[in-house]
């Protein structure tokens, strides 16, 4: 592979991604500062820094979505997790602008975790690993503070039986030469994989089938998880339900500057996990990968490189405290009079009052967590 090219799908990232490269290959369009005020118009207050910083990028329908909005046809959020093991910071960032929104607007909110998708697609995970992961998980999304009256989960192996009767619809629509193109299945892939596109698809129609009418949806998702919901929309008015809309963020940079925290697999020190001991923190961002110079004396000479660095992504997706603070770090790092030292030390009091308040509300959520997962079917049919 050369350095300028790259793979984006559900189940392979690789190389430096050109996100705007990217989105032309996607045929997503651009989230402009035109459907940023509208957003900022409609929601009435400060737009959260992963909207006015860039992480979310590009959309599929977002004007339209918002067009049904304001004429009084709200609509749902949908987002998802397939349980491969503990959440990263950077698995934050759909669950994040989701709470803002269900916050902000009162919306309903679905999640679908997908313990049958992480044990087909990853051969080194048992049923039990991904089923458990699935509830460790969920408590970590849940905890962001979802609103447990508005919120529901399809937890794909509890839930079947309320995703079934929509699944076989659904799955009739599509062929198999289409998620072998979009998927780049192989011959030795297994079928449970060739089928699951269908059982990501059914959250996008399932308030629509309830209620028997048209729900608009709005998916805040990585950009890596478009091609489902490409196959989504192709199929969506043949079956008489809206097409979903989508935000989609870029992916956040590894700690040892990967590409990817997404891409981390068995390197451990590539991401902060939700489940690892201050220690463990402490050392992961004081080994990070950074937009330092080689020396202390070239660095406050010439400054810094933040778009590069792995520790200010941290500062840009959550854990500065203000827009001040965001950039009084990013002018500091620029012009070399903050170290990168110093900067990991004062990034690591944030996460660790982060980590802290979470394993709070963590706890919090475990008794009414099982009570948002769907398991009955709302027709028989
Ligand atoms: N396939 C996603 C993953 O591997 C999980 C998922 C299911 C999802 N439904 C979704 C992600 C909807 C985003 C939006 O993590």
């Amino acid at each position: 592979m050369t350095p300028d090219e790259f793979v984006v799908t559900p189940y392979e990232v690789k190389g430096r991604i050109d996100y705007v490269r990217l989105r032309e290959l996607f045929g997503t369009q651009e989230l402009t500062p035109e459907l940023l005020a509208r957003f900022h118009h409609i929601t009435g207050g400060d737009l959260p820094p992963l909207l006015t910083r860039g992480v979310y990028y590009s959309h599929r329908d977002l004007g339209l979505l918002l067009d049904q909005f304001t004429k009084g046809s709200p609509f749902f959020l949908y987002s998802g997790r397939g349980p491969s093991g503990p959440l990263h910071t950077s698995h934050l960032v759909s669950f994040d602008l989701c709470r803002w929104l269900q916050k902000t607007l009162g919306v309903r909110m679905f999640i679908q975790i997908t313990d049958d998708e992480k044990f087909w697609a990853r051969s080194g995970l048992t049923r039990e690993e991904t089923a458990f992961w699935g509830m460790e998980n969920l408590y970590d999304i849940l905890a962001l503070g979802f609103d447990p009256k508005r919120t529901h989960v399809f937890f794909d192996s509890k839930s079947i039986a309320a995703l079934y009767p929509l699944a076989i619809r659904v799955a009739r629509k599509i062929p198999y030469s289409t998620v072998k193109a979009v998927f780049g299945f192989e011959p030795s892939t297994n079928i449970g994989l060739v089928f699951y596109t269908a059982l990501q698809t059914v959250p996008c129609f399932w308030p629509s089938w309830a209620e028997g009418r048209s729900v608009p949806c709005l998916i805040p998702c990585g950009i890596d998880q478009d091609p489902h919901f490409r196959v989504t929309r192709d199929i969506a008015e043949g079956l008489g339900y809206p097409k979903p809309a989508l935000l989609h963020s870029q992916m956040l940079p590894g700690l040892l500057g990967e590409t990817a925290m997404s891409t981390t697999g068995d390197r451990e020190d590539n991401a902060l996990f939700l489940n690892d001991p201050p220690k463990t923190v402490e050392r992961k961002v004081r080994q990070a990968f950074t937009g330092g110079r080689a020396t202390v004396e070239e660095q406050r000479r010439l400054g810094a490189t933040p778009e590069v660095c792995s520790v200010w992504a941290l500062w840009r997706t959550r854990f500065a405290r203000s827009e001040t603070e965001f950039q009084e770090v990013t002018r500091d790092c620029r012009s070399g009079a903050l170290l990168c030292g110093e900067c990991k030390g004062k990034v690591l009091e944030r996460v660790h009052e982060f980590y802290r308040d979470h394993a709070v509300a963590r706890e919090k959520v475990k008794d009414w967590a099982e009570s948002t997962i769907v398991t009955t079917a709302p027709k028989p049919l």
